[in-house]
């Protein structure tokens, strides 16, 4: 993915008119578009493909299979059009290679889920997120996942990555994270969803977080 504004979208509606007309508005102020689980299940994945002809397309299925699984996963998500995946790395390195190999087969990208970040998130990932940074790095993902709510742990896991892995990063906005504070902590990218597309104005909300972080 190009870095040029350093947002993603997180585009969590649920019916095609309302994602269409907001990534429409703001596809001018965003470097990729995430789509998961509420807008494909409510539309199907045909959506990846016309979403993509305005940006590229992050899939957030949070893959979290065994290798065999996970292969034929995210197989159908770059066939759909898709330009990147999010995977867990809790199901191991197995799992995971398995969702590089067939990254590197389409020419595509692959983010490790290392911290989530809602207050849970620090529950069961705070003891496990370096390794998982680690393991991203050992893998040859393209990236990882990790908090803008804790601006610090994207400090903790850029140590870890070095800088040849990017890091995107959820949690601006409606979960409390401030964009500028995790860019400064050394994310590439913000990903933010609600203050965007529940705004009167998403395009007006885009442009000011893009503002906010000067990236
Ligand atoms: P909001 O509305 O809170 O949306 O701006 C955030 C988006 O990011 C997803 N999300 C995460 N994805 N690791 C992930 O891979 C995380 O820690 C994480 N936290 C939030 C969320 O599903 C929504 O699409």
């Amino acid at each position: 993915m190009e870095k040029k504004n350093c947002l993603i979208l997180a585009l969590d509606v649920t019916d095609r008119e309302n994602a269409l007309r907001i990534a429409n508005e703001v596809s001018e102020y965003v470097d990729s578009i995430k789509v998961g689980y509420p807008l494909v299940l409510g539309e199907g994945l045909g959506i990846v493909k016309e979403l993509a002809e305005l940006a590229p397309v992050i899939a957030d299925f949070k893959v979290a299979d065994i290798p065999n699984t996970d292969r034929l996963i995210c197989e159908q998500v770059f066939k759909a059009g898709a330009d990147a995946v999010i995977t867990h790395g809790f199901t191991g390195r197995d799992s995971l290679d398995s969702c590089v190999k067939v990254a590197e087969e389409y020419g595509r990208d692959v983010y490790v889920v290392t911290e989530m970040s809602h207050p849970g998130g620090v529950e069961f990932f705070r003891p496990v997120a370096e390794t998982i940074a680690q393991m991203a790095a050992d893998a040859g993902a393209t990236g990882v996942v990790a908090p803008a709510t804790r601006p610090e742990r994207v400090r903790d896991i850029r140590k870890i990555i070095g800088n040849d892995l990017h890091i995107i990063s959820p949690g601006v906005g409606a979960q409390g994270g401030s964009a500028a504070d995790v860019i400064n902590a050394g994310a590439d990218w913000v990903i933010v969803g609600r203050s965007i597309y529940n705004s009167d104005s998403p395009a007006d909300a885009a442009m000011k977080i893009c503002n906010d972080m000067k990236c």
